[in-house]
């Protein structure tokens, strides 16, 4: 693989925005849920930034946290509708009658948000709302709305804050802009 300089990155959302804009979703989901139980269940891999970030943010709110993981991965052609998807790694707890909040890095074509809120409202939860940090609304396949969203996004390969190019990028703490032809 080659290697790029990380300093050839320029932040698109710096650090300090991804902060303030977390803190203001992490007091709407106060809003919603305080007194309340919530069970956070972070998409795998992308989330686990944003996820760690939103809890802490949380962490004075009146809200028993509970925080749980799901994997999912996608094979078949990205260019038809039909994608197919394989869960990697199932959530190891019961969510039945519970409070849910699923969480993902970046909402795109919508349809691994679409799969996995499908999968999991089998599991009759009472409430399950989803929760990303980024939206890239033009490239939506499938219907999908996310009940909170950190940013709105232009249809551009973005890295960093989690989000990987080929695996690569995930620990930079803003998110960039990739070519993948550079
Ligand atoms: P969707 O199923 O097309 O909505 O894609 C969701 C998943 O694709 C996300 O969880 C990301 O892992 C990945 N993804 C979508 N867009 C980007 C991007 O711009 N950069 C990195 N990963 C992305
Ligand atoms: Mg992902």
């Amino acid at each position: 693989m080659k290697k790029r300089s990380k300093k050839k990155f320029k932040p698109l959302i710096k650090k300090k925005r991804i902060s303030q804009r977390i803190e203001q979703l992490a007091g709407m989901i106060e809003n919603d849920f305080k007194g309340t139980e919530l069970i956070l269940i972070g998409l795998l891999k992308g989330s686990f930034i944003f996820l760690a970030d939103l809890v802490r943010s949380l962490h004075k709110a009146d809200i028993t946290l509970v925080i749980n993981f799901i994997h999912v991965s996608s094979y078949g052609d990205n260019t038809v509708s039909s994608k197919n998807f394989k869960l990697e790694k199932n959530i190891s707890i019961d969510i039945n009658k519970k409070n849910v909040l699923l969480v993902d890095d970046i909402l795109d074509t919508g349809r691994t948000l679409h799969f996995v809120h499908s999968y999991l409202i089998k599991k009759h939860p009472e409430i399950l709302k989803t929760c990303v940090l980024l939206d890239k609304p033009a490239r939506r396949a499938v219907p999908f709305k996310a009940d909170y969203r950190g940013f709105e996004v232009e249809n551009k390969f973005l890295i960093g804050y989690g989000l990987d190019y080929q695996g690569l990028y995930r620990e930079l703490p803003y998110i960039s802009t990739i070519d993948p032809n550079d």
